[in-house]
This record gives C-alpha cells, structure tokens and sequence, in this order.
C-alpha cells in the first residue's frame, strides 16, 4: 500500500517540476498544485499525477490542495509576496497536520541581506520554524540553470558571450534536477532532516571563465565570459519588464556573488541521495539543445 501523498507546489516550475520526475521514480503518490489548467497541467495529469488548482497567496486554496498530505515542498519564485505565502503555508500545514515541509530557501538568505527577497527567505525559514510543522530549509548556491534562462542562453546561442556582472567569482552551480532528488528524498522520508538547513551545491567551484570554457567544450564553438558591472546589469534587468524587487535582488546578489557568498562545495546531495550532482558540463550536455537558437 502506498503511503499518503505528497504535495509538490511550484509543478510548472524548474525545481518543482524535477521533484515530480524523481518522486516518480520513487513510486509515490504525488498532489501537483498548479495555477492554471493549461497543457502543462494536462501533461502532470497523463503521466498519473493528481493536479489540483491553488494559489500560494490563497489560504483556503492551500488548505485544500494540503488535505491528506503527508509532506509537501514549498516553492516561491522571485517576485513580492514570499512572507505571505510562507504564512498561509505554514497555518495551512499546521491545520492539515503535515508531518514534513521542505522549504526552498537560498545560500544568500540572512537577516542583514542587502536584498530584500534574501531577507525574506530568512524570515521565511523562521515562520516554517515558528510554525512547528517539521521542516528542512534548502539554501542553495546560484543554480546551473542560470545558463538556460533567456538572456544568457540567448547570449550563448547568438553571440557566443557570456554577460554577467559576477567578476572573477567562483560557484560550483547546481542543477535543479539534482536540488529535487533532495527535495524527493526529504519528502519521502522527512523525519532524519527535520530542523536541518542543507546548503546545496554542485561538485565543481569555478569561475565565469571557467564556465565559459566548459559550455564551449560541450556546444563545440567558442562562448567567452564578459564581466559587466551592476549598473548595466540593471539596465538590462529593466528592459526584461521585470517587478523592481526581483531587479533589487538580482543586482544585491551580484554584488553578494562577487563578494564569495556564494561560494563553496559540500556532500550534501551525495550524502542523502547516493549520487552525485552533475558538473556544468554534464548539465550543458543534458540541454544542448536549448542552446541551439
Ligand atoms: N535560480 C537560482 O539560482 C536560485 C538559487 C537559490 C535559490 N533559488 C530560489 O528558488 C526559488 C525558485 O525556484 P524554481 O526556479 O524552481 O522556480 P520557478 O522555475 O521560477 O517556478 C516557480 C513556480 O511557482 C509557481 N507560482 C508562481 N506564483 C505562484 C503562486 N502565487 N501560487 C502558486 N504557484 C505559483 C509557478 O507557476 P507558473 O508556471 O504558473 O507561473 C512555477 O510553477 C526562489 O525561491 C529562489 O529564491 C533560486
């Protein structure tokens, strides 16, 4: 007999959506929250997922897609309202009774965080702890995903450039789809990581050049790093039309990255999944074609 469900929220999303693959694979009953019932809910819904509909900033949306849960990963992506959907979760949990959270956090959350989201993930993490629902927060390092989002795999696939305002910083970036592993893990056994904080990172620290170099190993033509200052990163930002606190904490966390916040390499993913996380170069390889256009 299988145990009870678990609920992924953020199933649209990069990590969310690599957490349904690995449950998956783990043979265990998944709740996908989603917001609309467009193809991508069609698609969770083939492959035998249960979708429910839900918003993060509606309680009562919450508390239902919660009903009969066992655990559930709470994902909330970069824009305002991370406080408030922290809070409804985690009321919603405590009346549903949850036996485990994973809250996905970040390395740069504290609470004297220049940026404005980095401090709320901070405050996040301590209404998860207030709540009293067992929780494990997840603070990972920039993920290896930046190089698939539009601007840089644009750069990379017309101009062969890589843009990014990180000086001669080092990361060891890690992939989503190594964080759900984790996620998976966590969820379907949230007893020995409740109270725990994990910082997660891939298996290599390395620069941009370094990086650079590793994308142009596997695409087979030459992708340069060009470090650019804040300033122009904002500019850029701006042209996005992205909401100013996503530009806010983009630029601080730049200025954290330079500054080695975000450093490091740890073995936390092998330690509690059996495997390694994947290099950039196994991470280009797995989505060369995206860097195709
Ligand atoms: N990127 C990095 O380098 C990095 C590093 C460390 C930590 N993080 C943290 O990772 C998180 C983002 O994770 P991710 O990349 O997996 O997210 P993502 O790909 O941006 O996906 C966000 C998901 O949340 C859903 N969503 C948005 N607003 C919602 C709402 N009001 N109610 C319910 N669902 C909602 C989206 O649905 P739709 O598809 O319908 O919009 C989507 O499924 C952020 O908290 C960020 O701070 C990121």
């Amino acid at each position: 007999m299988k145990s009870q469900p678990v609920l992924v929220t953020g199933a649209t999303g990069a990590t969310g959506g690599y957490t349904i693959d690995a449950l998956t694979k783990l043979d265990v009953s998944i709740r996908a929250m989603v917001r609309k019932d467009d193809d991508r809910a069609a698609r969770l819904r083939s492959s035998g997922v249960e979708v429910v509909f839900g918003d993060l900033l509606n309680l009562d949306s919450v508390r239902s897609a919660m009903e009969d849960i066992g655990a559930a990963y709470f994902v909330y992506p970069l824009v305002p309202g991370l406080i408030n959907a922290t809070a409804y979760f985690a009321q919603a949990a405590q009346e549903a009774g949850l036996n485990g959270i994973v809250n996905m956090s970040q390395i740069s959350a504290r609470r004297d965080s220049k940026s404005h989201q980095a401090r709320d993930h901070w405050i996040s993490e301590r209404v998860f702890d207030w709540s009293c629902v067992p929780v494990t927060h997840l603070r990972p390092t920039f993920f290896a995903q930046w190089l698939t989002y539009p601007r840089v795999r644009q750069d990379i696939a017309q101009k062969g450039l890589i843009s990014l305002p990180f000086g001669n910083a080092r990361h060891a970036p890690i992939a989503a789809e190594d964080q759900a592993r984790v996620i998976a893990a966590i969820l379907t056994n949230p007893v020995p990581h409740s109270g725990k904080t994990y910082k997660l990172f891939g298996p290599v620290e390395m620069d941009q050049y370094g990086i650079a170099k590793a994308v142009s190993d596997v695409l087979g033509r030459e992708v340069i790093y060009e470090p650019i200052g804040i300033a122009d990163f904002r500019h850029q930002l701006e042209q996005f039309g992205l909401p100013e606190q996503t530009i806010q904490h983009l630029c601080a966390v730049a200025l954290d990255f330079q500054e080695g916040l975000f450093a490091g390499t740890n073995d936390a993913i092998e330690t509690i999944t059996g495997k390694v996380p994947m290099t950039v170069q196994s991470f280009v390889k797995a989505h060369k074609a995206e860097f195709n256009d």
